[in-house]
């Protein structure tokens, strides 16, 4: 029965489908598809809907006024929701990514001036090295292999992180790093249904995995963090020394502690790439799927770099290039789902006021695909983003977020993507595979393919 209609009985909160059996019913339909369920709560209550679940009432905002009005204006009064954070927490400790309050600014404050478009230029030349050497090592395969474009952009984003964080590469890491990820990716969803999470002690199978791959990153992190105590240089310029000399500008003698260090830096490599990886396989197939956005990509990277790596100042002359990521961002925002936020205080939205206590939800993957804001909003049509362009809504493109907790990586992550991008264009034709099928999405922390996305990359050949 679909009761997504179904008026809810509180005149004083927002419509939203009746709960049967406390919300069972509601639980029952967001577990297996929870992007499906938002979808179709949007459709019976395009602006605002209210959702019951056993004791939590959960008001999903769609209006991309009042995500502003909320995220932006209102954010003071907002924590994240405690189970979110808890489950985050098992494998990134007390990060910017967690904390709230005067805990949180103090750890924002220290690393934001590590994550300006002028700081994140200075990675450009490692982002560019370690593209080249993925795309090299691709240029001596045989050109008429697939390749799995989820496991080429992990490799490329996990290698850019580990350099940018480390200032050196380690090979040896890269494979156990994102096996690790994935797996606490994995359990992280899945534990975010349940009402608590076992200790890491018990002797259950998928807590054992969860515990190796919390070690594996736990040792990798404290082993560099030990290597670069013991040579104590303080002029690299990769975002662990970074982290090390940050100083609280309210109080310039406070550094981060040790335990802050090392959480820190766990959430930089996790949050820092898996995301990009993301973003960057949706894109590269959407980019096959579509030859005529392709083209003009092709066509604007050749007169632009002429043959040489691109750089942050020449990426900027690449409208099409910056637009085609933004635009797979829209349709896969690889944060599909926004972490949902707690009403400390009330909070207005429109008409509404969202009482304290109640949770407060935001889906990027349902808002930026609203026919209100975006024509065909099925369709892979980045002109939207290009330059002189009727002006897109604020608060209806949410891939990093908004508001004073909006994506601290955004530059970071643009600028790497668009080296990225730019540099594969340079030197292949992406091909989607004959007879092959578009894959689903499967909502893990991230939006992934359900099914790996195989592309053939033709050499271009010299220009
Ligand atoms: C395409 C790549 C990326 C996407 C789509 C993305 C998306 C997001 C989103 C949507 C949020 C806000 C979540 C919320 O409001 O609930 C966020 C927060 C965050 N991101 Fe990113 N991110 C990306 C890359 C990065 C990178 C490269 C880094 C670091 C190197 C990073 C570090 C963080 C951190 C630390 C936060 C928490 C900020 C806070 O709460 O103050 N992200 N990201």
């Amino acid at each position: 029965m679909n009761t997504l209609n179904t008026p809810t009985r509180k005149p004083d909160l927002p419509p939203g489908p009746a709960a049967h059996l406390w919300g069972l019913n509601h639980l029952q339909a967001m577990k297996p598809d929870y992007l499906g369920f938002v979808q179709g709560l949007q459709r019976a209550h395009p602006d605002i809907a209210h959702v019951r679940v056993f004791t939590e009432h959960i008001t999903h905002v769609f209006h991309p006024d009042w995500v502003r009005a909320i995220l932006v204006d209102q954010a003071a009064h907002l924590i994240r929701w405690e189970r979110a954070t808890e489950v985050f927490s098992i494998s990134m400790g007390q990060s910017v990514l967690v904390t709230e309050g005067a805990k949180w600014q103090r750890q924002r404050r220290m690393l934001q001036p590590g994550f300006t478009p002028k700081r994140v230029a200075g990675y450009a030349e490692l982002m560019v090295s370690a593209a080249q050497q993925a795309l090299d090592a691709l240029t001596a395969q045989d050109p008429g292999q697939s390749v799995n474009m989820d496991e080429l952009m992990t490799d490329m984003t996990l290698d850019v992180i580990l350099r940018a964080l480390f200032g050196s590469h380690q090979v040896t890491h890269a494979r156990p790093v994102s096996e690790a990820i994935q797996t606490l990716s994995h359990s992280g969803i899945s534990e975010m249904f349940k009402p608590f999470s076992w200790p890491l002690w018990m002797p259950l199978p998928a807590v054992r995995k969860v515990r190796h791959a919390r070690s594996t990153l736990n040792n990798i992190i404290q082993q560099h963090i030990q290597t670069q105590q013991s040579n104590a240089h303080d002029d690299g310029q990769d975002l662990l020394t970074m982290l090390r000399l940050a100083r609280d500008p309210e109080h310039p003698d406070q550094g981060l502690s040790a335990q802050e260090l090392h959480d820190q830096t766990m959430v930089m490599f996790q949050a820092g790439h898996e995301t990009s990886a993301t973003a960057m396989t949706w894109w590269s197939g959407l980019i096959a799927r579509h030859p005529e956005v392709a083209e003009r990509i092709h066509a604007e990277v050749d007169t632009v770099l002429q043959g040489q790596a691109p750089t942050p100042s020449t990426l900027q002359q690449l409208p099409w290039l910056q637009a085609s990521l933004k635009e797979a961002m829209r349709l896969y925002p690889p944060a599909a789902v926004l972490m949902t936020r707690r009403a400390c205080q009330p909070i207005s939205v429109g008409p509404w006021t969202v009482p304290q206590g109640h949770l407060i939800a935001f889906t990027p993957y349902v808002i930026q695909r609203d026919a209100r804001w975006f024509e065909a909003p099925d369709a892979f049509r980045p002109e939207r983003f290009l330059p002189g362009a009727p002006d897109i809504p604020r608060g209806t493109w949410l891939a990093f977020g908004t508001g004073p907790r909006v994506c601290i990586g955004q530059h970071f992550a643009m600028l790497e993507m668009g080296l990225i991008a730019a540099m594969m264009l340079q030197r292949f034709k992406l091909q989607w595979p004959a007879g092959a099928a578009w894959p689903a999405g499967d909502l893990a922390v991230t939006l992934r393919p359900a099914t790996p996305i195989r592309l053939h990359l033709q050499p271009r050949g010299p220009r």
